[in-house]
């Protein structure tokens, strides 16, 4: 199966997944329970995660699957060869919630580096698309990242763990990010963040998240003109393309001055200084 192919397929599945989130909620009689103390997770999470794994199982048999709810183990990540990246439902909390900012999110990496990247909007009906080398699309049609140039005029997405004891030193982040810059957005769901850092709907977007939460997205920002990196040097041994600490996504213009500042505030900086 071409690139092509293969990426037709990711669609129809995480169409397929989307249309299962949609019914769950109509339905409203999904259970909810807690992963390690805070974490949100319902029965609609584990359920289409099952059903995407078993749609790639029985079209690519025996390629392996790194997958939020049923197979969460990274040690994968130091594998060369194929690998699914796999996030059933991001935006858990919007999906509890009745907002709209939920996706699914299927990318497919070789040897560390993603080729291929969907992230479905089910509430919103609206399916990112990139192939490596190749540009991003939204339904269809081709996008573009913003060509901003100065922080004052960008308008920043993040979010923040579910620890809450991990949030004080992004509470210093953004308290340079809103005296700099237009205005923060925390949309919750990185997967839809980066894919809005793609069509210009976001400027920038940065966050420390797990593979599966932006994989494709991360794809779909760069095929899309965006800048994507890290704040800080990835560790040897594990794809900079799916380690998710620190990551940076930002129009390719303010990407250095935003890094900046935000480095600036993780070391005890004052804003506007
Ligand atoms: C979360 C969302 C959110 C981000 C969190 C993620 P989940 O994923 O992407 O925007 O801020 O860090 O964990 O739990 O809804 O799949
Ligand atoms: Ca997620
Ligand atoms: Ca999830």
């Amino acid at each position: 199966m071409d690139h092509h192919q293969r990426l037709e397929q990711m669609m129809r599945i995480a169409r397929q997944a989307g249309d299962k989130i949609v019914q769950a909620r109509r339905q409203q009689n999904f259970s909810h329970q807690y992963k390690g103390g805070d974490e949100l997770v319902t029965e609609v999470d584990v359920a289409v995660d099952r059903l995407i794994a078993n749609e790639l199982e029985a079209l690519f048999p025996g390629e392996p699957r790194l997958t939020e709810e049923l197979s969460p183990d990274r040690s994968q990540l130091e594998q060369c060869g194929a690998l699914w990246v796999v996030d059933p439902i991001d935006g858990t909390v919007n999906f509890a919630y009745g907002q709209v900012h939920v996706a699914v999110s299927i990318a497919w990496a070789m040897d560390g580096e993603v080729q291929l990247g969907v992230v479905h909007a089910p509430f919103l009906n609206e399916t990112f698309t990139a192939i490596r080398g190749e540009g991003a699309h939204v339904n269809g049609g081709a996008i573009a990242c913003s060509q901003v140039d100065t922080l004052e005029r960008s308008l920043v997405g993040t979010g923040f763990p579910y620890s809450r004891d991990k949030r004080t030193p992004l509470v210093r982040r953004l308290d340079h990010v809103v005296h700099v810059c237009r205005d923060i957005r925390r949309n919750g769901s990185a997967a839809l963040d980066l894919c809005h850092v793609g069509c210009g709907r976001l400027d920038a977007y940065y966050e420390s998240v797990s593979p599966w939460d932006f994989a494709a997205g991360l794809l779909i920002a760069r095929e899309a003109g965006a800048r994507t990196g890290h704040l800080y040097d990835c560790p040897a041994g594990l794809p900079a393309e799916l380690y998710g600490e620190n990551l940076l996504v930002s129009a390719p213009a303010i990407h250095g001055d935003l890094a900046r500042l935000l480095r600036h505030a993780d070391a005890g900086g004052q804003p506007g200084e």
